[in-house]
């Protein structure tokens, strides 16, 4: 068996990396996805956001694992997976699951891409940003490290920075074409 120290040790330290990887993922897509970058991109950094949004998963999985390892509170399966049935401050873990969730959505119709209408793809893509929030508003509440000052600066510079980037997409978006103007009257 675990020592539940261990799993502890595990939870956190998994937790602040997938965030972490989470951040960069959306930070760097939304790079991507403006203006700002010469085109035709090279295929290296769509290869760098995917690696980002793969890892992110990766150790949420870790994460979710050693919190069900943990003896010393009580997860089941349930808690894990259902918002609000956790005993152990249901709010604040119910962020992390609906995150779970997204995540689940956005990683798996990204592998799916080529199989999938572009549309409905790019609906489901746009959930990362709701993502990215839950999982930052899940570690502030839930988390023991993310009480530092460090923790809280790097969120609110991570905030920052895709409030930022979201605003110079949508002002450098290119117009949609007007309706051609008819002759008749001219
Ligand atoms: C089923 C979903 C999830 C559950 C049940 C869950 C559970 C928990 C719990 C119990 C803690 C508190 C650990 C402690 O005592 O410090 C925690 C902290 C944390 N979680 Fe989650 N989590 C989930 C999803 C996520 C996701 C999706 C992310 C980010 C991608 C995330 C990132 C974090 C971070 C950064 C911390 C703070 C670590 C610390 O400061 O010690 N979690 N989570």
């Amino acid at each position: 068996m675990i020592p539940s120290s261990l799993a502890w040790y595990v939870a956190r330290s998994a937790g602040l990396l997938a965030w972490m990887l989470l951040t960069a993922s959306v930070l760097w897509g939304l790079t991507l996805s403006g203006k700002a970058l010469r085109r035709p991109r090279p295929a290296w950094q769509l290869d760098v956001h995917r690696f980002l949004g793969g890892m992110a998963t990766i150790f949420t999985g870790m994460h979710v694992g050693a919190i069900l390892a943990d003896s010393y509170v009580h997860f089941d399966l349930a808690s894990v997976t259902v918002p609000f049935a956790s005993a152990w401050r249901p709010a604040a873990v119910a962020w992390g699951v609906v995150a779970v969730w997204l995540l689940l959505a956005v990683e798996l119709t990204s592998l799916a891409r080529a199989h999938m209408p572009r549309r409905l793809w790019r609906a489901i893509h746009v959930a990362s940003f709701p993502l990215f929030l839950f999982a930052t508003v899940h570690a502030l509440s839930a988390g023991t490290d993310t009480r530092t000052w460090l923790f809280r600066f790097a969120a609110a510079g991570a905030v920052l920075a895709m409030c930022g980037l979201l605003a110079h997409r949508m002002s450098s978006r290119r117009p949609s074409p007007r309706p051609a103007l008819t002759q008749r009257g001219a």
